[in-house]
């Protein structure tokens, strides 16, 4: 690794270096989506990006997802090269050290909680056994609290519900960090603010955390926030009235709680 020193032992649970996304370009016109990201999170952050529509935040949470990947520069995720990985090998990486939270669920339809999150097990490399399967997933579950809702499929729960069973599923191969693409666009704010307070929790716990919003109310839950403008990021600032959800619920110091976003 470029600069590696004894104070980078701890190697940054993301690192990027000149990330660059271009779309199409060879008969289309190209979109460069990504023109040059310097990005460190350390383990036990939690980053709210901000930056308007087209900026380029979805294109970059789903490279450092090894859902897709970059036309130039470095990654490093958890201290090895991800740029370069084939499509088996960011499957693999994927399921071991990503959990990914996407605004719309991506829940299996007709399929209970339980099911849903048992899921990325069934792909682990490492097999695990079916007692342990059920066990785990039954513990990831009771962690966001729907521990009474094993059995219910997504059409019996409402948004806040999928997306805690979406966040349940996320967790139960342990990752290394979370990558949640504006997880509260369809929520209301109080059910907004139930998610954030979850992601709080398990910062707290110790999971790094990286959230894509719109709603810059969002922000002073969080630890730091990136923002991005045409595929670049223009400023980076620790959270310095950092809240904690629950404080804010206490002190009656929140916005428009019950109404839409
Ligand atoms: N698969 C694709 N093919 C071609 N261009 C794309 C593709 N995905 C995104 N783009 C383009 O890349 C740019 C960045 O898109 P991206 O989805 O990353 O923005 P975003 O910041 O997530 O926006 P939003 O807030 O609306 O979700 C946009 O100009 C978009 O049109
Ligand atoms: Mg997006």
């Amino acid at each position: 690794m470029k600069g590696a020193s004894a104070a980078e032992a701890i190697p940054a649970v993301v690192r990027l270096e000149d990330l660059q996304k271009t779309y199409g370009g060879q008969k289309g016109v190209a979109v460069r989506a990504l023109r040059g990201i310097d990005l460190e999170i350390a383990a036990g952050d939690f980053v709210a990006i901000m930056g308007s529509s087209g900026s380029g935040k979805s294109t970059l949470m789903n490279i450092l997802g090894c859902l897709d990947r970059p036309t130039a520069g470095r990654y490093w995720l958890d201290g090895t090269d991800a740029a370069n990985l084939s499509r088996e090998e960011r499957a693999d990486v994927r399921n071991r050290k990503i959990g990914f939270v996407f605004q719309n669920f991506h829940l299996l339809p007709r399929t209970s909680a339980l099911e849903n999150v048992e899921m990325p097990m069934l792909y682990h490399p490492q097999k695990v056994r079916a007692r342990e399967i059920d066990q785990r997933a039954r513990d990831a579950l009771g962690r966001v609290g729907l521990g009474d809702r094993l059995d219910h499929s997504p059409n019996q729960l409402s948004g806040g519900q999928q997306q805690r069973v979406a966040i349940a599923r996320a967790l139960v191969n342990e990752p290394r960090i979370l990558l949640a693409d504006e997880p509260t666009g369809n929520l209301d704010s109080r059910t907004t603010l139930d998610i954030m307070e979850l992601f709080q929790e398990l910062n707290k716990e110790g999971l790094t955390v990286l959230l894509v919003t719109h709603e810059p109310e969002l922000c002073r839950f969080c630890k730091r926030v990136v923002w991005m403008r045409d595929g670049r990021i223009y400023r980076d600032e620790a959270v310095s009235d950092r809240v904690t959800v629950a404080a804010a619920r206490a002190s009656g110091d929140l916005f428009n709680e019950g109404e839409g976003p």
